[in-house]
């Protein structure tokens, strides 16, 4: 792995970077990246809500789709190697507006994202006061005020309102720990403090602990009862357990899979591209499918699955059983320096996207702005933060996190499409990765993408489709007109076509 995790935001252009990547550091790399909130929280809210413990089924679906989406992902990245993610790879390839689309829902994935795991780590947070320091956050400090029905608590029971899927009142001011952990990330981005490869391995190795504790202690205290039944039948609302909530739950625990992509973005530094970089995708998607698929089994086996739509699932898993309780204090702490990383890591990604879309004239200068002294973006940084810790302090993460998977695979299904169209426009562009069986994979991954967007509520696409006129307005009205050509571009080497 790289020595350091940089924050300068400069691009590289140039290939020639060091290739110290080997197959080990790619498959370290991907899990760092992936394991937070989707697993610490979002777990327990959709087999409490969607799935029962069939949510295991849905982590083996949205494993899948997701290796054949990194697969193509991976050929982009190893052939466009500078900063800026799908939208770079787009704009390169299938041109501004494609790149604008798909830039629009990259912010939604990181930013939302960023939210997403801020909540689920004032989740960990205030339990660990109240339980571990004894020192209790008043509810009203650390909960959104607004809420979908069918929210965990401070949300006002179905029964009490009558409402299905609609957004209430909880009575809560903001969520306080949410809102200052997206700040103090912000201002560790702007200052460009360098986090150490060292430091970024610890807080891996500590999530990994925790999830394998947890699934190590607890394997032998599953209840059977709590099993059955495995998928809890249809309430006769689709959606609402039977197949098709496990199909719906596929969609929203599909967030615990996000950030696989970081894999495929160190493709330039790794040694042999062509088989480390699979083998990091493949290496670190199986063993992360498999821990999850495990940690839904053990939760859902030791706490009934209606217990666990709260915001702490795992820790309220494993107070269920005498046996197990001894567990909480270290899930908290684990689950509270594990998610911090993940905020980091999103809010770093969101912050190199926003500057590589204002380089190309897509959103205003101020975006690309590096501070003099921090050499940081730190204007694209600090709107980023504000709105993220806006988002964090308000929402709930039952509708960020659905609103993240279907913006994520939106994109994705757009980079499946752009390396078929690729493929047959540009044969002879050097591709240091090429995408295995690729007219396989890629429609695979387009239909598996699609089939987990479907199964999403409504409201989802609702708000989606609102995100995507905002983002349309905005393409026609600034960026058509201050967009500038693309800063990088395809060079065809001679080489056989496929
Ligand atoms: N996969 C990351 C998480 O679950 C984004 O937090």
């Amino acid at each position: 792995m790289a020595s350091e995790i940089p924050l300068n935001p400069e691009p590289q252009i140039d290939n020639d970077l060091k290739r110290a990547l080997g197959p080990l550091h790619l498959i370290a790399l991907g899990i760092g990246a992936i394991i937070g909130a989707g697993i610490f929280v979002l777990t327990g809210q959709a087999a409490a809500t969607y799935a029962g413990p069939g949510v295991v089924y849905s982590f083996a679906i949205a494993g899948t789709g997701c290796l054949f989406a990194g697969l193509c992902y991976a050929e982009y990245a190893a052939m466009i190697p500078i900063a800026g993610s799908a939208y770079t790879y787009t704009y390169a390839t299938l041109g501004r507006m494609m790149a604008w689309i798909i830039g629009w829902n990259l912010v939604l994935e990181y930013l939302a994202a960023g939210s997403t795991v801020a909540v689920g780590w004032s989740g960990y947070f205030t339990d660990f006061m109240a339980n571990q320091m004894h020192m209790p956050i008043a509810w009203q400090f650390a909960n959104a005020p607004f809420c979908v029905a069918g929210d965990p608590l401070p949300c006002p029971a179905v029964a009490a309102t009558g409402a299905v899927h609609s957004i209430l009142s909880t009575g809560a001011f903001f969520n306080l720990p949410a809102v200052a952990i997206v700040l103090l990330v912000t201002a560790v981005l702007i200052v460009g403090v360098n986090m150490s490869a060292n430091f970024n391995n610890l807080m891996v190795a500590i999530k990994l602990c925790i999830v394998l504790l947890v699934i190590f202690v607890c394997f032998s205290q599953v209840v059977p009862a709590n099993h059955v039944p495995f998928v809890p039948e249809n309430t006769g609302t689709f959606g609402q357990f039977g197949w098709t909530g496990v199909f719906r739950a596929t969609g929203v625990i599909f967030f615990a899979y996000i950030g696989f992509d970081a894999v495929s973005v160190a493709a330039q530094e790794a040694r042999n591209p062509q088989r480390d970089v699979p083998l990091g995708i493949l290496g670190s998607l199986a063993i992360c499918t498999v821990l999850y698929m495990l940690m839904c089994w053990v939760l859902t086996g030791i706490a009934p699955y209606q217990s666990l739509n709260v915001a702490h699932p795992v820790s309220k898993a494993v107070e269920a059983l005498a046996s197990t309780q001894w567990l909480a204090p270290y899930v908290n702490v684990g689950a509270i320096v594990g998610l911090a990383s993940v905020v980091l890591v999103l809010l770093l990604g969101q912050s190199r996207i926003f500057y590589a879309m204002s380089k190309d004239g897509m959103i205003p200068p101020l975006f690309g702005a590096i501070h003099p002294r921090f050499k940081t973006p730190w204007l694209g940084t600090l709107v980023t933060g504000l709105f993220c810790a806006f988002l964090a302090g308000v929402l709930p993460l039952h509708i960020l996190g659905e609103l993240v998977s279907i913006g994520t695979l939106a994109a994705f299904v757009i980079v499946c499409v752009g390396i078929m169209i690729l493929r047959r426009r540009r044969p002879n562009v050097a591709r240091p990765f090429r995408t295995p069986f690729v007219w396989i994979v890629a429609p695979l991954g387009i239909f598996m993408c699609l089939f987990m967007m479907v199964f999403l509520p409504l409201d989802t696409w609702i708000r989606l489709a609102v995100w995507t006129v905002i983002g349309l307005v905005i393409y026609g009205v600034y960026s058509r007109n201050h967009a500038k050509p693309p800063r990088f571009v395809l060079h065809d080497k001679p080489q056989a076509a496929e």
